[in-house]
């Protein structure tokens, strides 16, 4: 199959490192112009030159910004004030025995996992309806429907995503504007990493 997406903005949320950093590149290298994004400035930057390299024909932009926090998603806006490809890659997740998980956790997962994603949704579905075309694509995870012991926090904010995809897919149907999850499974990442070492780190006597 052979996509085309001259013509296309798609900004890819949490981009710099692992899942989001390849749904970039492979919007890329599909003719879109890319909005890479991650929490540090420089570290976007960085991400960025590094698709223009791969890259040289597309347009990518850098848009930093921590999506978990109002003034990280004005600073995106401000770089982005639109686009027609909306992907919310970005997600947090670690371990932690049920019982464990205090209010704070619960809440930093919700905000951080969802609420960055609806946020983002809020911000950019009205004008791909009113343009008549839109993507927006939701990372959900195998954990949202197998809730795994130790991540229930992390289970609970994918399960929620996938509400929010339904919701608002409905919210923008007819329009031209598609709204979906993608269940991933396990995938081997920087953010898998620090997860793995931590979960031995913790294990060890
Ligand atoms: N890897 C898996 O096995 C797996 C399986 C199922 C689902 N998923 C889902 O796939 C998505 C990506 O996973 P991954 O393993 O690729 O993650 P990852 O390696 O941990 O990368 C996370 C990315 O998000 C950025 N980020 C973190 N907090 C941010 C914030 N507040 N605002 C903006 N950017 C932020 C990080 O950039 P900076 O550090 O530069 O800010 C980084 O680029 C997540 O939603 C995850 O739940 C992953």
């Amino acid at each position: 199959m052979h996509v085309t997406l001259d013509g296309r903005t798609a900004l890819v949320s949490g981009s710099t490192q692992g899942i989001g950093a390849a749904i970039a590149a492979g919007l890329a290298e599909a003719g879109a112009r890319v909005a890479v994004n991650g929490r540090d400035t420089r570290r976007t930057e960085e991400a960025a030159a590094s698709l223009r390299e791969r890259f040289p024909s597309a347009e990518i932009v850098a848009a930093p910004g921590d999506l978990a926090s109002d003034e990280g998603l004005a600073q995106v806006l401000d770089r982005l004030p639109r686009t027609d490809i909306l992907v919310n890659n970005l997600g947090i997740f670690g371990a932690r025995p049920a019982l464990e998980i205090d209010d704070a956790e619960w809440r930093r997962y919700f905000e951080v996992n969802v609420l960055s994603a609806v946020r983002l949704i809020r911000a950019y579905l009205p004008g791909m309806i009113e343009r008549g075309w839109g993507r927006v694509q939701n990372l959900a995870s195998d954990s949202a429907v197998v809730i795994p012991a130790e991540m229930i926090h992390y289970g609970m904010s994918k399960t929620a995503l996938l509400a929010v995809t339904r919701g608002f897919a409905k919210e923008a149907a007819g329009s031209g504007v598609t709204v979906n999850s993608v269940i991933a499974g396990p995938t081997h990442t920087g953010g898998v990493e620090d997860f793995v070492y931590e979960l031995v780190d913790r294990s060890l006597p």
